[in-house]
């Protein structure tokens, strides 16, 4: 597979493995748990810190289980400011940083370079957390679409993981200060992680309604036509009449046409009374009726990969909402461009079910945590969301605006109310006094209740909305999230730094390493637990350890038979143990036998002692 190249590329090339554990720290002050409950890293949660180590953070928890990423990067467009500083040990990184380039700005030469540079390592994190019936999309514009597809080919190796690349119209109209083309539309690219991963069908819309506009005691229904364009030469079993019940009158299909269905189907239809004779019953010519409620996947559609913004919201409309909500707040929209609630309401829409985890680690104003939330609302779903954003923002933006949608918010502005959609077809237009008048009626009787009645006409229909100044609380979405901090690496060369470690320090870390779970509370230590600071599902932690140079130097600091015999008794669920010692007095043989895996305290710890 032909590949890109870039510089750095070998430099970052497995960078997000030397990238050190970090525990997550709630701050349960900025945090807004469910009523009655306690912060907790297994509710929503909203990290402030850079997604390198935010995902690295993530990976022993969520390795494998997150459903959806939503990731929008920065653009690359060389002025929104962003910095490449990862710390990759490679004198081309220091070179970099030490270079006055950043951030990025158009000038720099290398801008794409370090773009790429900056995105792999992440994206390999992204890729390691997604589940294997996962899938993520990116949006972004044409500065960096194309090498980014590059990039994502190489990482999401299997030949079924490219799915799509969506066209979202951001903008409804050209700017005429634009030199060369007015950029109207953003690419959303769609990587799955392998096959499992399937596309939701979209719920129909009011537009794909407009044809149904019959209805008889079996449901709503549109007119489709009986005939197909093929001669009785052609399809001589197709040629035959049929009988109007109700005139008794004999039917041929018109000349040069066939009925769509043989007399075996069309006898069926009759019996299931799928035809039509007209309003009276009385017509000439038959036709089928296309009920909704047996539409193929109960009518619902294939999405596309054109999204226009009637669809899926536009730039302005992602501004105005961000506006309204926070209001009080104006440097908001000068940090961030922000995307509409639709937009990312249609990703989750399309790729998740009541049940999924979403991830945005390039979280702005915290749009998707919105879409998540609302969406849940709308069907009682109980997706989680999980948003990394590293400027400070990421407690008076981000975690504001979920706290906001959450809880309710006050809103200074327009209410529009649709009065009227009349879908416009050749007989509406042929009776159009009659229409106007009613929109005219309308516009009269609704003209004290609001500000201003205006009349449109909109996607092939004529619509009256009415416009109204308010002053209105929007009612919170409900839900609840923790926020948390990125805490000090986890390293042994940081926790020897000092000497020996704490016992309690040693074993988070040691239970972090092994089982990729955080350790919340230590155990006390006492004489009764063999030295047990935690368990997962199939392994209960045993770890033997003073801070002490001369215990650990000592026989009682090594794993004994009677220790075994000892943890064996309190392992009522027979697990595997885990054991953590300096030494141990025991043949590996008997360990295995005895479902024991020894570990031994790592080097680090032995040079300390002087071994
Ligand atoms: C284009 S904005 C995202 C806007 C967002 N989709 C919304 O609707 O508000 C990109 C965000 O990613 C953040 N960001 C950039 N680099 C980051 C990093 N390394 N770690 C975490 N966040 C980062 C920026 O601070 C910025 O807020």
């Amino acid at each position: 597979m032909p590949t890109l190249d870039f510089k750095g590329k070998s430099f970052v090339y497995a960078h997000h493995l030397s990238v050190p554990f970090r525990e997550l720290i709630v701050d349960p002050k900025k945090s807004l748990p469910a009523k009655g409950q306690k912060p907790s890293l297994n509710d929503n949660l909203i990290i402030h810190g850079d997604n390198l180590h935010a995902l690295k953070a993530l990976l022993p928890v969520y390795a494998g289980k997150v459903d959806c990423i939503y990731i929008d990067p920065p653009y690359n467009t060389g002025n929104e400011g962003w910095c490449y500083n990862d710390n990759v040990r490679s004198p081309l990184m220091k070179e970099w940083l030490k270079k006055s380039a950043n951030p990025v700005d158009k000038e720099d030469l290398e801008r794409h370079d370090k773009w790429l540079c900056m995105m792999w390592p992440r994206l390999s994190l992204l890729r390691d957390l997604l589940a294997e019936d996962g899938v993520i999309f990116v949006t972004l514009d044409d500065n960096e679409q194309h090498r980014m597809r590059c990039l994502m080919d190489e990482l999401f190796v299997r030949e079924e993981s490219f799915y799509a690349q969506i066209a979202w119209q951001k903008k409804y109209a050209t700017a005429n200060d634009a030199l060369g083309f007015s950029p109207m539309f953003d690419h959303i690219l769609v990587y799955r992680k392998g096959a499992d991963f399937v596309r939701n069908l979209l719920e129909r819309t009011d537009e794909n309604d407009t044809q149904y506009r019959h209805q008889d005691k079996d449901g709503v229904f549109r007119v489709d036509n009986y005939t197909c364009n093929k001669t009785a030469d052609e399809r001589p079993n197709l040629y035959y009449s049929v009988i109007n019940p109700n005139t008794k009158e004999e039917i041929w299909p018109e000349r040069k046409r066939v009925w769509g269905y043989s007399k075996k189907t069309h006898l069926q239809n009759v019996e299931e009374n799928l035809i039509w004779w007209g309003k009276d019953g009385k017509g000439k010519v038959p036709g089928f009726k296309r009920y909704k409620h047996r539409l193929r996947g109960g009518g619902r559609t294939v999405p596309g990969t054109w999204w226009p913004h009637e669809f899926a919201g536009h730039t302005d409309e992602a501004k105005k909402e961000l506006r309204d909500i926070m209001a009080d707040s104006p440097d908001a929209l000068s940090t961030i461009t922000p995307k509409p609630i639709r937009l990312i309401q249609r990703i989750l829409e399309i790729a998740t079910d009541e049940n999924s985890i979403v991830l945005d680690s390039f979280a702005g104003s915290g749009t998707t945590a919105h879409a998540v939330l609302s969406l849940n609302r709308k069907d009682q779903g109980n997706r989680k969301f999980i948003l990394v954003e590293t400027e400070d923002y990421a407690d008076n933006l981000t975690a504001e605006r979920v706290r906001r949608a959450i809880s309710g918010y006050k809103f200074e502005g327009t209410k529009r109310e649709e009065l009227l959609r009349e879908p416009l077809n050749w007989s509406k237009l042929q009776n159009a006094d009659a229409l106007i008048q009613k929109a005219e009626s309308i516009e009269k009787f609704e003209g004290n209740t609001f500000d201003r009645v205006s009349k449109t006409v909109e996607d092939g229909a004529l619509v009256v909305t009415g416009e109204k100044k308010i002053t209105d609380k929007v009612e919170g979405l409900g839900g609840s999230f923790t926020f948390a901090e990125l805490g000090p690496e986890m390293s042994l060369d940081k926790l020897l730094a000092d000497g020996l470690p704490t016992f309690e320090a040693l074993a988070k870390y040691v239970f972090y390493t092994a089982t990729g779970q955080t350790l919340a509370d230590v155990p006390k230590q006492t004489a009764k637990n063999a030295g047990l600071i935690g368990e997962t599902d199939p392994y209960r932690v045993h770890l033997l350890y003073q801070a002490d140079k001369k215990w650990l130097q000592s026989n009682e600091s090594a794993l004994t038979e009677k220790l075994v015999d000892e943890m064996a008794a309190l392992n009522t669920g027979k697990k595997k143990l885990l054991v953590f010692a300096a030494a141990k007095f025991m043949g590996q043989r008997e360990l295995s036998r005895r479902g024991v895996d020894f570990c031994q305290l790592p080097y680090a710890i032995h040079r300390i002692l002087g071994d």
